[in-house]
């Protein structure tokens, strides 16, 4: 059974599994790029990386409208429980595995920052590693690279997503040597294009991957989907 993405623009992807679908850093509403509205979206579980609001920005109301479980580190879970009233979630941090039933999420480090959009504090800025239906997922979140990057492709990745549209996070030169340390088998850009200022170009990011490095990359438009 292989896993549907879906890249919903930014830093937003939905994963849809046999089992369930995984809402990753909802942010569609006031996204430029966003190719549906929240009003619109299914999630089961709902993976937060970090508080800002181009991560978390519409993670209540999808949570209180399908009732998804929101996933996030202890600050951000305790943030939409007690300001937004989302009852379902689960608090973690840094290392920590959750057991979803058939499928595992890791919280691993990001280096970044994680302020809430209230200016409430929001813990530490994670990654997640999803292991489900088989096949080994790392999502960065926003990062810059760091070299302990080469601890995650232990046990090998299916798939790594990550950002390069610089200036927030790494751009397209730190993201190449992130995937020759990863060493994933595909590897998704995400975080470029919402906005001028991360604007690059994700063609000329491809042609670096496939020269420098032995992924396979995998670009689409908001809206477009791909399969792990
Ligand atoms: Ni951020
Ligand atoms: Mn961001």
């Amino acid at each position: 059974m292989r896993t549907e993405l879906t890249w919903l623009g930014h830093a937003c992807w939905q994963l849809r599994t046999a089992e369930r679908t995984i809402l990753i850093d909802p942010f569609l509403d006031e996204s430029p790029t966003a190719p549906v509205r929240a009003a619109d979206i299914e999630a089961d579980v709902i993976l937060v990386t970090h508080g800002h609001f181009d991560h978390i920005a519409d993670a209540a109301p999808i949570a209180k409208r399908t009732g998804a479980t929101v996933i996030a580190n202890f600050e951000i879970a305790q943030w939409l429980t007690n300001v937004h009233g989302v009852t379902a979630t689960v608090g973690m941090n840094l290392g920590g595995s959750y057991d979803l039933g058939g499928a595992k999420v890791t919280m691993v480090p990001a280096w970044h920052s994680s302020q809430l959009p209230d200016g409430s504090y929001g813990g530490n800025p994670g990654g997640f590693i999803l292991q489900l239906s088989g096949k080994r997922l790392y999502f960065a979140g926003d990062t810059a690279l760091f070299s302990d990057m080469q601890l995650f492709a232990r046990g090998g990745l299916d798939l790594a997503v990550l950002p390069i549209g610089d200036l927030f996070t790494m751009g397209i030169e730190d993201s190449i040597r992130a995937i020759r340390w990863l060493a994933p088998k595909q590897v998704a850009p995400s975080h470029y294009g919402t906005w001028p200022p991360i604007a690059v170009d994700a063609g000329q990011w491809a042609e670096a991957v496939r020269r420098e490095t032995s992924a396979e990359p995998i670009v689409v438009e908001p809206g477009g989907k791909f399969l792990v």
